[in-house]
């Protein structure tokens, strides 16, 4: 019998569970080939007594509409970074990745399935150089994978994104306010702009585009005549002016090496009230809003077509490889040029003109 090893990692995302129950079905249709999930990204392997678990089809059945991961997740510590307390008491980290891999040999497993962004799919390209055989799948909300066209879990945070835009605009309209609207993201604005555009924003913030405030004041002035008007500006969390940095708050979580972003709506309201701005405004940060709840339709179905497509490779001896869509087709591509780097919007992208040619103020 071969054994794969599923483990999800970083941020959870919609369609965690239906790429899981892709990988088993896709398995079970083997007559040699055993699934197992560790729980926590990789810290069911390091963790004494190990926390493993088998799957099956019953163990899978009906959890493709689940939000989250059965499998549960972290985006702190991991092999090459364990969080550790030395001696004088200070958390400090130790890279445990040769003994997980020690323990992954004694454990008999063939292939690990990583499933994860880019920082999951930095640890699969370092582990799979120090010899495991290891396959990616590309997970994130924030779309800001390379190498493959889409990520499963975006389309579903540009849906609760643009739900969240319709329902502000109706509060908008009725109270004469303006509305900031905070969406996920990190450096990537691609939520925000597919957003602003199904929701008919009047601005758009994002993080590749440094805001001119001026610019943005003009937009929203000219919304408003004899006082009486609204609007809607969806801001990337990442987004920050000219001559500006990025808003983010203190990191005091062990092991946590992203720098935690939130809290520019705010800043906005400031410097448009600096700015000169004078009418009502209010912000609304989304959040993790983004990131629950059931994958819609489309998440669904791509999250399928990545974890079988992840089964065939590890059954190929594909590895060293991520699972990417270039549509039409599901194809494997290296590891190592799917990190080397971000997926970002481009100013000559086709959604900035149509951005512009709806008349949505983009900061410039
Ligand atoms: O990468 C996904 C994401 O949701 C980002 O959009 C966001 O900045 C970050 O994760 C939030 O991370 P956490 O759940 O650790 O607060």
């Amino acid at each position: 019998m071969k054994r794969v090893l599923i483990a999800t990692g970083g941020g959870d995302c919609p369609g965690l569970n239906a790429v899981i129950r892709a990988i088993v079905h896709r398995a079970s249709k083997e007559n040699d080939w055993q699934v197992l999930g560790s729980i926590q990204a990789f810290n069911g392997v390091l963790w004494e007594p190990n926390e493993i678990v088998e799957l099956d089809n019953k163990k899978v059945a009906g959890i493709h509409f689940q939000g989250g991961t059965i499998l549960e997740t972290t985006n702190k510590g991991g092999p090459f970074a364990w969080p550790v307390k030395n001696n004088e008491g200070i958390w400090t980290t130790v890279d445990r990745s040769d003994e997980m891999l020690r323990k992954l040999q004694h454990m008999n497993i063939d292939a690990v399935i990583n499933i994860g962004g880019d920082g999951s799919q930095s640890i699969s390209q370092r582990l799979y150089e120090k010899g495991l055989n290891i396959i990616g799948v590309p997970k994130t909300i924030d779309n800001d994978l390379s190498s493959t066209d889409t990520t499963f879990g975006f389309q579903t945070a540009v849906q609760i994104a643009t739900e969240a835009v319709d329902k502000l605009v109706t509060t908008a309209a009725s109270h004469n306010r303006v509305f900031v609207l905070e969406v996920m993201g990190r450096n990537a604005g691609w939520i925000a702009i597919h957003s602003a555009i199904a929701g008919g924003a009047e601005v758009c913030l994002i993080p590749e585009i440094p805001y001119d405030i001026n610019k943005v004041n003009a937009a929203l002035e000219k919304r408003f005549q004899k006082d009486r008007g609204f609007a809607v500006v969806v801001i990337s969390e990442g987004a920050y002016p000219e001559h500006g940095s990025i808003v983010s708050k203190e990191n005091t979580e062990i092991g946590y090496e992203n720098v935690k972003l939130g809290g520019v709506s705010r800043q906005l309201i400031k410097e448009l009230a600096e700015a000169g701005f004078r009418h009502d405004m209010r912000e609304t940060i989304l959040g993790h809003l983004q990131r629950g709840g059931v994958p819609i339709a489309y998440d669904r179905v791509l999250s399928a077509q990545m974890g079988v497509k992840a089964m065939e490779m590890a059954i190929d001896g594909d590895f060293g490889k991520m699972v990417a869509y270039h549509h039409p087709d599901f194809v494997s591509v290296d590891l190592k040029d799917a990190i080397a780097l971000p997926n970002l919007v481009t100013k000559n992208n086709a959604l900035i003109s149509t951005a512009r040619g709806l008349g949505i103020c983009l900061g410039y």
